[in-house]
């Protein structure tokens, strides 16, 4: 007889935890397949002459046992830069507006780059020990500016699907470089909606 109880779980919040769930897709992106999002495109090509670094990992699981389930995903962006442009997530829109999301910074720190499709921006830092409660309808894209790698948890639910194509011809309005004080937020030059 199958116990009603077999599929909760409780773990500590913690990357090496996450990583030992039962996460179904993990995928990776080097700077050959993120290497057009960046502002100096020459740039990334002189250094995929020499290495092709991992930019970042997901994690991801659909924890839908009913229908009405949530899914669990932990993304890890490591430190780096291109020209001084810090290393990020592509980000995307959800293709239901009312599909909300979670995230959980866990190690490092990061910004959050919110963005609506008429390109009005906003920007919210990470780290660790805060809840980052992200709107659905605001594309979001994640930017280690630390020199560690940027951890988070994020949980959606399970009906949500993602929407990269807008954020792939558009780009995201502002952009995160390397300063003095550790980082500037730049205009875009090359967004267009
Ligand atoms: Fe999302």
């Amino acid at each position: 007889m199958t116990s009603k109880f077999e599929n909760d779980f409780q773990i500590p919040l913690n990357p090496e935890a996450l990583a030992a769930l039962p996460f179904g897709d993990k995928s990776v992106r080097r700077l050959s397949d993120l290497k057009t999002y960046f502002l100096n495109v020459d740039k990334a090509e002189a250094m995929l002459q020499e290495d092709d670094p991992v930019v970042y990992e997901t994690w991801q699981m659909e924890y839908d046992l009913d229908g009405s389930g949530l899914s669990i995903g932990t993304t890890k962006i490591y430190p780096g830069n291109v020209a001084g442009e810090f290393f990020f997530t592509r980000g995307h829109f959800h293709t239901d507006d009312i599909g909300d999301e979670l995230y959980v910074p866990l190690t490092g720190i990061g910004v959050l780059a919110l963005t609506t499709k008429d390109g009005e921006s906003k920007v919210i830092e990470l780290k660790p020990g805060d809840l980052v409660y992200v709107p659905g309808h605001l594309a979001h894209r994640t930017i280690n500016i630390g020199d560690e790698p940027l951890t988070f948890l994020s949980i959606w639910a399970s009906h949500i699907d993602h929407d990269y194509d807008i954020v792939t011809k558009s780009g995201f309005p502002e952009l995160f470089f390397q300063s003095d004080e550790g980082y500037s937020v730049v205009k875009n030059p090359k967004f267009a909606l």
